[in-house]
């Protein structure tokens, strides 16, 4: 695996727009969940380029920013057991080398004021801004993205959109990897203390039992039983919610028209989940 640590480094590398190279954009803390991304993108292909950078314009909290798990040894070993061709791992100033407040910014309407967006002002612009500048640095054919956060994948797919690269860049997105109990893979699950952790995979339970009554429950019923079940274990949910899976509009009932998302983020202590799943 070849590691490229400059912007400059990467250009040389890759002037031009390559074909066959799969970019996997990540925040490190790797788990299985982005490894499944590079592998997916090996067996559809593709040579893979991860990077691993903590964007801090995406963080709300500083606090939060500065607890993020880094641990780039140990990412570094499962990205060779997982046969990645390119690491790039850049400093804050190669990706912002103008400062972060004049990196370009893109608008993405109501969608970045809906769930994650409205629990979290500004996240989607940050990303929205590190991913614009990597893959103009990048210049892949695809970028691979997890269904785990699955109002950033219809922020980076308007993203696409934004910059005219719709055509240019494909967007593929790779299924929810989950702990044998449930939970969601993710960094976070990492400051879950053990009595926390025991309890987390109560919101995979709530989305599964949302998926089952899918068709014949009555939404308002079911989200009022999610919303008491997560406290009850411990949490406090902010949302448990129901929405078309175009745009993620709120619904506030089921429906048969159109696919649909159930998505739910709860808080236990200081570590805030995420989770979501489709509805047919
Ligand atoms: P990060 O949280 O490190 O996630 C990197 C990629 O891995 C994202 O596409 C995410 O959806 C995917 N991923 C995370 N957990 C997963 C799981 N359990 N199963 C499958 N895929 C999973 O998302 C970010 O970083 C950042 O916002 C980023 C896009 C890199 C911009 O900074």
């Amino acid at each position: 695996m070849l590691i490229i640590k400059s912007a400059a480094d990467l250009h040389a590398l890759f002037p031009e727009r390559q074909k066959q190279l799969a970019f996997i954009p990540t925040m490190g803390a790797l788990h299985a969940g982005h490894i499944s991304l590079i592998r997916k993108a090996r067996e559809d292909g593709f040579q893979t380029l991860c990077s691993i950078f903590v964007n801090p314009t995406q963080f709300n909290e500083r606090d939060d920013y500065e607890k993020y798990p880094r641990s780039t040894e140990a990412d570094m070993a499962l990205l060779l057991e997982a046969h990645c061709d390119f690491l790039f791992l850049p400093s804050e100033k190669e990706v912002y080398p103008n400062g972060t407040e004049s990196a370009l910014s893109y608008e993405f309407g109501r969608l970045e004021t809906l769930l994650e967006g409205a629990q979290r002002p500004g996240h989607f612009r940050g990303v929205g801004q590190v991913v614009a500048r990597l893959l103009e640095l990048v210049q892949p054919q695809c970028v691979y993205l997890g269904q785990k956060d699955f109002q950033q994948c219809l922020i980076i797919r308007k993203l696409l959109a934004l910059m005219g690269k719709s055509n240019s860049i494909e967007l593929k997105i790779g299924k929810t990897v989950r702990e044998p109990d449930g939970l969601a893979m993710s960094s976070r699950n990492r400051r879950l203390s053990e009595p926390q952790r025991a309890l987390a995979a109560v919101i995979y339970q709530c989305l599964i039992s949302i998926q089952t009554k899918n068709s014949t429950g009555n939404w308002p019923v079911i989200q009022k039983e999610c919303t008491e079940l997560l406290h009850y274990k411990g949490f406090e949910p902010e949302y448990v919610a129901l929405a078309r899976a175009a745009d993620l509009e709120p619904l506030d009932a089921f429906s048969k028209e159109m696919p649909m998302v159930a998505l739910i983020a709860a808080r236990i202590g200081e570590v805030r989940l995420i989770d979501n799943m489709l509805l047919s």
